[in-house]
């Protein structure tokens, strides 16, 4: 399972990639609007410290804002993909930049129908949203594994990137039910290094040298 952060940090995103496991970002409105910097600015900086995949996402909702933000997105760097809505004018908008060999990430998907008609629309990633839907009792997990039934079930080559991750659980049930991709907060990515039985050993072994050797 590849894993891309979820973050607009720059500070994150050079501690992720220190790490040597990080395969892509992803960004929204509310990430960006923690940073209060300039979104481009800070896309273009994201994308000259991690090579792989970096969504943007569009603030507009209808069809042709979407397509002018998208222009502008893929002029900041060749990583950039196109973060849409998984809206009917977000479904447009993705055919469109298939079609002109735009690679986009439709986000807030909430059904595996809206995962099958993005799919058919050509999008190159899709986000089912996880933790929220579990916020509202229901059980986010289950929207992946069903997803990745259906992809299966006709060889669809849209990737699943699993969001709205919180914590070390969701990872773990995510490369179980088979998403392709997780997005995940820099705690949960050191959090996926850590057991207290790791620190106790290694506590121990230290201890025990230093009783031997001094
Ligand atoms: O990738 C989407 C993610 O940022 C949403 O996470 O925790 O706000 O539901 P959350």
């Amino acid at each position: 399972m590849e894993i891309y952060l979820d973050s607009a940090s720059l500070d994150d995103v050079k501690a992720a990639h220190d790490l040597g496991i990080l395969d892509g970002v992803t960004t929204n409105p509310t990430l960006i609007a923690k940073e209060k910097v300039d979104y481009a600015k800070r896309l273009a900086e994201i994308c000259g410290v991690c090579k792989g995949p970096v969504s943007a996402e569009v603030i507009s909702t209808d069809f042709a804002g979407m397509m002018r933000e998208a222009a502008d997105h893929v002029k900041i760097a060749p990583n950039i993909v196109v973060k849409l809505p998984s809206t009917l004018d977000g479904l447009k908008a993705c055919k469109a930049l298939a079609d002109k060999g735009v690679r986009t990430n439709l986000t807030l998907c909430f059904q595996t129908l809206q995962a099958l008609m993005v799919a058919k629309a050509g999008a190159f990633l899709v986000s089912p949203f996880i933790g929220r839907l579990d916020d509202v009792g229901e059980d986010g997990m289950e929207l992946i594994r069903t997803i990745r039934t259906v992809y299966d079930n006709y060889g669809m080559k849209t990737k699943i990137l699993a969001a709205s991750i919180r914590h070390t659980n969701h990872l773990l049930h995510c490369a179980i039910a088979g998403a392709d991709v997780a997005t995940c907060p820099l705690n949960v990515i050191q959090a996926c290094m850590k057991h207290p039985l790791t620190d106790a050993g290694l506590e121990r072994f230290l201890a025990d040298y230093k009783k031997a050797f001094g």
